[in-house]
């Protein structure tokens, strides 16, 4: 190594790090909003909101109506239809409620029994009440209310 290049050690150096400052000041700011583009739909709440399920003039009061009803939810990357089922009951008031039709024993599909008048399991013999109490069998708890309501004579459940 002659002295001309010992001379020239320094600049050159000083060159190298000036470039593998500037690449990485790019390569990081390109990184951030990458890392943010394919984690962001992971973190997201996708909830869909208040949803329209039935008509108010169309509910007898004191009769629950099961009405199913349904709508897109994105979980990360995928995109699924869901499909539930709630009660509506227009209360003797005029207000409206709204319940699951999940047992809150395992989770199966209560029907209403009309000339009963109570909601019935049929997996092991839960039965409720038309205000969703629970009046026989192994369910711990009454049955889910739904945050309901009204706007325009229409009925909407939020599906939070
Ligand atoms: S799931 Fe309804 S009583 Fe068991």
């Amino acid at each position: 190594m002659d002295s001309e290049e010992k001379k020239n050690l320094p600049r050159r150096k000083f060159f190298i790090n000036g470039i593998k400052a500037v690449v990485g000041f790019f390569g990081l700011s390109l990184s951030i909003p990458l890392a943010g583009f394919f984690i962001s739909p992971v973190l997201k709440k996708n909830a869909p909101g208040w949803i329209e399920i039935a008509d108010v003039p169309a509910l007898t009061a004191g009769e629950p109506v099961g009405i199913t009803y349904k709508y897109a939810r994105k979980d990360g990357w995928e995109m699924s239809e869901i499909r539930k089922t709630a009660f509506v009951l227009k209360q003797a008031d005029g207000n409206i409620a709204a319940f699951s039709n999940r047992c809150t024993h395992l989770g199966c599909g209560v029907t209403w029994d009309p000339a009963a008048r109570r909601f019935k399991c049929p997996c092991h013999g839960g039965v409720f009440d038309a205000q969703g109490k629970v009046l026989e069998g192994p369910p711990p708890k009454p049955l889910a209310q739904l945050a309901v309501k009204v706007e325009a004579n229409k009925i909407f459940i939020n599906e939070a």
